[in-house]
């Protein structure tokens, strides 16, 4: 790595996973494109105290005609000339509605279609569109959850977009090898973290989501992870000399 600036893109940057991602990149030299639909005023300030310049993309990420463009004016920003590393993290996320395949609204599935696998497909498209011959490091990683490869009652849009985003991964990942400066690409699961999204499946109905007790009975025993120390970790590893693209890593490896 050089001293020139490193571009971090985040989604879903406003809260849990991602927030907390964003507090761990914030230095001098780095530029945080946060991106999300709340409000991040409050977040700019404290990041901006730890030295890294922030810029707030609002944007609901269920417009997904709209993605292209936004990568295109994040792209704007960033000068070849000053940049020696670009990160983009696909982290937002939802685990609603959650229920059995057929039972709820159908606009409700769509949008949990859209956040979880059209948007994090449709950005990285956009981002190795973009800077697929830039020579430097360009690092993408998928959030992933541990539902991509076991199936539970009631999660059956959530897991399937997580699966996929893992074989979009896998196959990116084989693509790159034959480019002259390889976009690196990986998927990772940080485990079950103590965000608002363990809040909302703890209050899920049993007919709904039968494991349902097994996470409440997590909480109680303190057995889930801290958001703040998983983020920790992940971006040492973003930003350390090596990086397993085309894998699927989860908290337990690093
Ligand atoms: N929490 C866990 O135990 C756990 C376990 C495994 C995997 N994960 C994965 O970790 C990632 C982060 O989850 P989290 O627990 O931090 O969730 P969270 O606390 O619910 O935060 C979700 C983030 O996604 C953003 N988001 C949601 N819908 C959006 C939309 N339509 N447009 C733009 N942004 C949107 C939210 O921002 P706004 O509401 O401001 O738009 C928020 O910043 C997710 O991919 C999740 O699947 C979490």
């Amino acid at each position: 790595m050089n001293d020139r600036a490193k571009h971090i893109i985040i989604t879903g940057a406003s809260r849990g996973f991602g927030r907390d991602l964003a507090v761990h990149f914030a230095e001098s030299g780095t530029v945080l494109h946060l991106i999300a639909r709340s409000d991040m005023s409050g977040l700019v300030h404290e990041l901006e105290a730890s030295g890294a310049s922030v810029r707030i993309w609002q944007q609901d990420l269920t417009r997904t005609g709209d993605l292209e463009g936004l990568m295109t004016d994040i792209a704007e920003t960033v000068s070849i000339q000053e940049t020696g590393y670009i990160g983009l993290i696909n982290n937002a996320g939802m685990i609603d509605p959650v229920g059995p395949a057929g039972k709820y609204d159908h606009q409700e599935y769509k949008k949990n279609l859209e956040i979880n696998f059209v948007a994090p497909v449709l950005l990285t498209h956009a981002f190795i569109h973009h800077f697929q011959d830039w020579d430097m490091a360009r690092r993408v990683v998928m959030i992933s959850s541990g539902a991509a490869s076991k199936p539970y009652h009631g999660w059956s849009h959530y897991s399937s977009t997580k699966a996929g985003v893992e074989m979009f991964v896998q196959t990116v990942s084989l693509e790159q090898e034959k480019q002259r400066h390889p976009v690196e690409i990986m998927s990772f699961n940080p485990g079950r973290i103590g965000t608002d999204m363990q809040k909302i499946i703890r209050e899920t109905s049993e007919e709904d989501f039968p494991m349902v007790h097994d996470f409440i009975s997590a909480w109680e025993e303190g057995k889930i992870g801290d958001s703040n120390v998983v983020a920790g970790q992940l971006v040492r590893l973003m930003l350390s000399g090596f990086f397993p693209t085309g894998q699927s890593l989860s908290h337990r490896d690093l």
